[in-house]
């Protein structure tokens, strides 16, 4: 099969108001809880909330994967912008391996370049996100206030210099009660 068909067979698009059940799914079986599925649901009633970055991929006609990113705030040296956290990607665990977590940030960070984002924060899984070029924050001069290590998050410019001379990264609610949440037995 080749790419060009491939691609055609797995669309990636913006969740729609009926993928929500699905979506929760996907989240629950990556994850094995329920954790992320109810984050995704808090993100979705706050202003970070971008409908068209929480986007999920079909595999086969049905939705295998998803991926939200959020609004967040960069508070630097006497400016402060908005840029873009992703949080979380899950690929349903019998579609995985084939391609479809990759192709979901790909397709994410070309939708927030034309959307006109300069950068995206990832918290919590930088193996997975250093292979598509993002960077541990620390290496940006960024810092945040989460309870996680710090090369436990990572940093992608979208514009060249987008995160020069660094800052604060703040977050929504849901997300900051995720990281302090307790870790469940
Ligand atoms: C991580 C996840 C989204 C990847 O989805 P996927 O569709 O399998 O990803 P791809 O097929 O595009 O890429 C797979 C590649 O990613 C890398 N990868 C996957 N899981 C990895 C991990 N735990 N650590 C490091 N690299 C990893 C590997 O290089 C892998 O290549 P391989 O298939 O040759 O082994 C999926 O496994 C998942 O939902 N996991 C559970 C939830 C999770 O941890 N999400 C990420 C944190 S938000």
């Amino acid at each position: 099969m080749s790419e060009a068909v491939a691609a055609e067979q797995r669309p990636i698009r913006p969740e729609t108001a009926d993928d929500t059940g699905a979506i929760d799914l996907i989240n629950m079986s990556a994850f094995a809880g329920d954790a992320e599925a109810r984050l995704v649901d808090e993100l979705r009633k706050t202003p970070a909330y971008v409908p068209e970055l929480s986007l999920v991929a079909e595999d086969g006609g049905r939705v295998a994967g998803h991926l939200m990113l959020f609004r967040s705030t960069l508070t630097g040296e006497g400016n402060e912008q908005t840029i873009l956290t992703l949080a979380p990607t899950a690929v349903v665990p019998s579609r995985t391996h084939r391609g479809l977590g990759t192709a979901l940030v790909r397709e994410g960070v070309e939708r927030a370049r034309q959307m006109g984002f300069s950068a995206i924060v990832e918290v919590g899984f930088p193996a997975f996100y250093q292979r598509l070029g993002f960077r541990p924050i620390t290496e940006h001069g960024l810092h945040h206030d989460l309870p996680v290590a710090a090369d436990f998050a990572t940093a992608l410019e979208i514009t060249e210099g987008a995160l020069a001379g660094g800052g604060r990264l703040d977050y929504p609610a849901p997300f900051r009660a995720f990281y302090r949440r307790p870790v469940e037995a």
